[in-house]
């Protein structure tokens, strides 16, 4: 079985990552949406727990997608599979340096882990979740940039104030 990993945070997950995760999803025969929890990451507006419920429902009609957690280092995670390939997707240039320093550390780390990019889809290459809470904390419209299934949640947490 060909296993695909999509790691990220996902703070929340966007229609980028979806569109991500639908293409991938047709290519492999299982993909693993990873969410991880890293410590440097505190700045999260979601926790967790909140992050995994908010993916999982938005794939959960993709039968071969499955939504995991981890807090560690993805080349360790990824040797729970057998040669899974980790997919990310590039929205620019600038997405570029980044994924390729850490699909070497990867490598370094877990030699037998491969990396894959997908171009994003011309439609989400503006889009981060970063500038998703940014509209969120000010209240502005989300309908153009998270799914629909987690929208009354990203409100109701972004407008609670705290960030
Ligand atoms: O959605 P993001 O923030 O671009 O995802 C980055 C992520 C979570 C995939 C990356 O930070 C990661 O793999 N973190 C896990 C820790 C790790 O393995 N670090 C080594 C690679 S630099």
């Amino acid at each position: 079985m060909n296993i695909a990993i999509y790691p990220g945070s996902f703070d929340p997950i966007t229609l980028g990552h979806l569109n991500i995760i639908r293409r991938t999803a047709q290519i492999f025969d299982k993909v693993v949406v990873c969410i991880m929890i890293n410590g440097e990451k505190d700045t999260a507006m979601f926790s967790p727990e909140q992050r995994v419920r908010m993916a999982r429902r938005v794939t959960e009609r993709i039968p071969n997608v499955e939504v995991d957690y981890f807090n560690g280092l993805l080349a360790e995670y990824s040797k729970r599979y057998d040669k899974p390939v980790v997919v990310k997707g590039l929205r620019a240039v600038t997405d570029f340096e980044n994924e390729f320093t850490m699909a070497l550390i990867n490598k370094k780390i877990n030699p037998e882990l491969e990396t894959m990019f997908l171009t994003a889809s011309e439609k989400y290459t503006f889009l981060s979740s970063s500038a998703v809470k940014d509209v969120a904390r000010h209240g502005g419209p989300l309908e153009e940039f998270i799914p629909i299934e987690i929208l009354d949640d990203v409100r109701a947490i972004a407008g609670k104030g705290k960030y």
